[in-house]
């Protein structure tokens, strides 16, 4: 087995807690179902699962509303439901949807084709992908006066949306991007995605001009360093201009996306945390609760994680697999930082099928 492009080994993971033998054994067994070569389809991918789950929460019970929602994509660890329960999480219910959502996701990619890619040994090897000269100079100086007249927003709106418009004479290059092959091919390898309509249609949906204006630190929860989500997904910038120190570039910590077994064990040991009523969860901004872990400096230093900021020439694209630790970087309050930005998030991150 390729131990760069296998996500997660969990030989030496210990927890350390009541549950831990139980924990461990059926980890291992996830691992040992969803990386062999055995065909599988999805419906006894999700049985299997299911049994796995079953034999890990021990006698607890669960109703149908509680599977749809694990095996779902929500995050938020809220009291009163499935995820924020405090003995379905001490029972290793959090390390389960993590390993399994990225176990399946690296599924997903032997089943494509794409673990022979360099670009994939790349990306899963330190987390995030740059492409330098993207477009032609002749093309990126016609992108760059195209969106020049895009109002500056930080967030997605109809305005700052630019596939996701039926037509635009004014945007026409821009949009043209969208039906690139080499962006496509780019986007579906590291994000693990199927190169088809699907994929295309939800770079659409999600894509928009994103202005950054740098506030304080202290005012922008993004600058915290966090990694989104349980499960692998993907957030690109297409970098019209440099992006220096002073523009307050994107950090990420290489390498953070592998699930090492410290990295498992700190996951646990935070979803137990956060759904204890013992225990104090006001040290992380909100964001921790919702289930976009924040990481402290001794949590960087346990997970052995160094972020780095990454500077970038312009015409550069950039992918990054949130689920490693990642932030905004700081700069001078006001500087502004531009690029075409987009999210692939898929919809059912325990599924071999599907977006
Ligand atoms: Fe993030």
């Amino acid at each position: 087995m390729d131990s760069i492009l296998v996500p997660c080994l969990s030989e030496t993971l210990k927890i350390y807690d009541l549950h831990s033998v139980r924990i461990q054994n059926r980890i291992r067994d996830l691992e040992s179902i969803i990386l062999s070569d055995k065909e599988l389809n999805d419906d006894e991918v999700r049985s299997t699962l299911n049994k796995i789950l079953d034999q890990m929460i021990n006698e607890a019970s669960l109703t149908d509303a509680d599977r749809a929602i694990i095996f779902s994509r929500e995050k938020f660890f809220t009291p009163g439901t499935v995820i924020g329960d405090y003995e379905l999480n001490k029972r290793g219910l959090h390390l389960f949807r993590l390993t399994a959502a990225t176990l399946i996701d690296y599924r997903r990619r032997a089943t494509l084709g794409y673990l022979s890619s360099d670009i994939t040994r790349a990306f899963a090897a330190s987390g995030f992908w740059l492409c330098h000269n993207f477009l032609e100079p002749g093309q990126l100086q016609v992108v760059k006066n195209e969106i020049s007249g895009i109002p500056n927003a930080e967030n997605k709106t109809n305005k700052t949306l630019v596939f996701g418009k039926k037509t635009s004479n004014t945007l026409r290059s821009t949009m043209a991007l969208h039906q690139d092959r080499k962006f496509l091919e780019i986007l579906a390898i590291t994000s693990g995605m199927a190169m088809d309509r699907d994929l295309q249609s939800h770079i659409s949906n999600s894509a928009f001009i994103q202005t950054v204006v740098h506030q304080d630190s202290s005012q922008d929860v993004q600058k915290n360093i966090h990694r989104d989500t349980f499960h692998p997904a993907f957030k690109w910038w297409f970098f019209l201009e440099k992006t220096y120190m002073k523009k307050g570039p994107f950090v990420y910590g290489p390498g953070s996306n592998r699930l090492t077994p410290t990295r498992m064990a700190w996951e646990y040991r935070q979803s137990v945390d956060l759904t204890s009523e013992q225990v104090n969860k006001d040290s992380y901004d909100y964001g921790h609760k919702e289930g976009s872990f924040r990481a402290n400096k001794d949590d960087l230093v346990e997970l052995n994680v160094v972020p780095q900021p990454i500077e970038v020439p312009a015409n550069t694209l950039l992918i990054a697999n949130v689920q490693g630790f990642h932030c905004r970087g700081d700069a001078q309050p006001g500087t502004l930082r531009r690029s075409l930005h987009g999210s692939i998030r898929r919809l059912a991150p325990l599924s071999t099928n599907g977006l």
